[in-house]
This record gives structure tokens, C-alpha cells and sequence, in this order.
């Protein structure tokens, strides 16, 4: 996975109905945290990080790339959208290609947050690289994100067996603006964290 290294970046703050979409900054570090450190966020992406190495570790200005969006919500982070060049994906269908992935702290389920969120980044998206597919990769037993990604407009392109679980990639048109796709495909990246360059 490399970040969108030809898009302009940061971009000017993206406001949808509720919430905020920007560049990462130096009070989301807690958030951060929170979300790379929480079993229920991890439990289809390989697991946690420990909140001590996270503390010690990351950067004073976390996740801060062409591509990685801090979902705000009343002045606060709820979650981070990951849209990434998938170089190396181990599948051809999907290999750099435009790549989505999203983590929402577990407070912020339920809301349709990520819906609304994924589909101001995919807008935005289609407009910084007009024409471009873009993929998702999840377990097929992460049943939020499977409706997620369907909600989104993504489609299956294919299962596949990786980490020891079923995956599913999705691929949704380059039609582009959400709410004009057609009901098609749209899926997260669930690449293991040594893969997910430095996550
Ligand atoms: C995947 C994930 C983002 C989905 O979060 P979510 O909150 O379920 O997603 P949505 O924003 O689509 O919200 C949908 C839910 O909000 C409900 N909702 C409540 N108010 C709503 C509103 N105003 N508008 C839309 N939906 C609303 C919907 O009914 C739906 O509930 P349901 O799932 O019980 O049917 C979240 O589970 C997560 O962060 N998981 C951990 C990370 C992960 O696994 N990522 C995938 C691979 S990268």
C-alpha cells in the first residue's frame, strides 16, 4: 500500500451533514490511541496494537498522508478513512488500484457515521483522480463492513482465503459521485498491519 501521492494534500475540510473529514493533527494523538489500540476496532484486522507501544510510538501528528482522513464529529475524532494506492495487493483485480478502509471508534457505530463519511471521501476522490475504481478488502464475517461496503455501492468482485479468514474485494465504478452510483461496490482494506504501510 503506498498513500495518493499525486493528489493535492491536505485538502480543505470536507463537511457533510454531521461531521468534519480533514488532515490529521496533533490533538487527535489520544484518539489515535484509542482506535489502534481497541480489540473491538481490530477484531477482523488482525488484532491490536498495545497501547503502551502506541503512546511511545507514534508520531506527535499521527497518520498524517496524502489519503487519511480523521473523521470529526462536534470537534472530536470518531474514526479514520484510509484511501490508499493498493501496490502489492496480493490480488490482481485489485493491484494500484484506489483502496478504501475505514475504523470508527465502537462508540460511533450505529449512527451511519461511516456511511456518510465514505461517501464525502469517495466524492472527494472522484473529483482529485477523476475515472478511478476504487477497491475494498474485508473479511466477509465483518458483517457491518459488508454492509458498509454494499451501502456504499461496492461489488463483489471476488472471495479469497488470507490470514487464515475468508476475504471479500469489492470494487465500486468510476462513475463517481456516491450518490449517483449505481448499487455496485465498495470495500475496506483489511491488508494485516505490517502490510498496511506502517500501520
Ligand atoms: C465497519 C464500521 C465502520 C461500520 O460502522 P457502522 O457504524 O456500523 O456503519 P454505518 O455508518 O454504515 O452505520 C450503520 C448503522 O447505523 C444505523 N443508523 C442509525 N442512525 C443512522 C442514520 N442517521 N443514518 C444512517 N444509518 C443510521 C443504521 O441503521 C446501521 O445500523 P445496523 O448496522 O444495525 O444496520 C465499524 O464497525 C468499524 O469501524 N469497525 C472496525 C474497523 C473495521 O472492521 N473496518 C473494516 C475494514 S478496514
Amino acid at each position: 500500500m503506498e498513500d495518493l501521492a499525486s493528489v493535492s494534500w491536505p485538502p480543505e475540510p470536507i463537511r457533510t451533514e454531521r461531521l468534519v473529514l480533514r488532515a490529521s493533527e496533533a490533538r487527535d494523538r489520544a484518539a489515535f490511541v484509542e482506535l489502534l489500540a481497541s480489540p473491538e476496532v481490530h477484531a477482523y484486522l488482525g488484532g491490536p496494537r498495545a497501547r503502551a507501544e502506541l503512546e511511545r510510538e507514534l508520531p506527535a501528528v499521527p497518520e498524517r498522508w496524502p489519503g487519511s482522513f480523521v473523521v470529526e464529529l462536534d470537534g472530536a475524532m470518531i474514526g479514520q478513512l484510509l484511501l490508499r494506492r493498493a501496490t502489492g495487493h496480493r490480488r490482481p483485480a485489485a493491484a494500484g488500484k484506489a483502496d478504501l478502509g475505514y475504523l470508527f471508534l465502537p462508540r460511533a457505530w450505529g449512527h451511519g457515521y461511516a456511511t456518510e463519511a465514505c461517501a464525502a471521501a469517495l466524492d472527494w476522490l472522484a473529483d482529485a483522480l477523476p475515472g478511478e475504481p476504487v477497491v475494498l478488502t474485508t473479511q466477509s464475517a465483518n458483517a457491518g463492513s459488508m454492509r458498509l461496503a454494499a451501502k456504499l455501492g461496492f461489488t463483489e468482485v471476488e472471495r479469497f482465503e488470507a490470514w487464515g479468514s475468508e476475504q471479500w474485494l469489492g470494487m465500486r465504478g468510476p462513475l463517481a459521485p456516491s450518490g449517483r452510483a449505481p448499487q455496485g461496490s465498495c470495500s475496506a482494506g483489511v491488508i494485516p498491519r505490517r502490510e498496511r504501510g506502517g500501520r
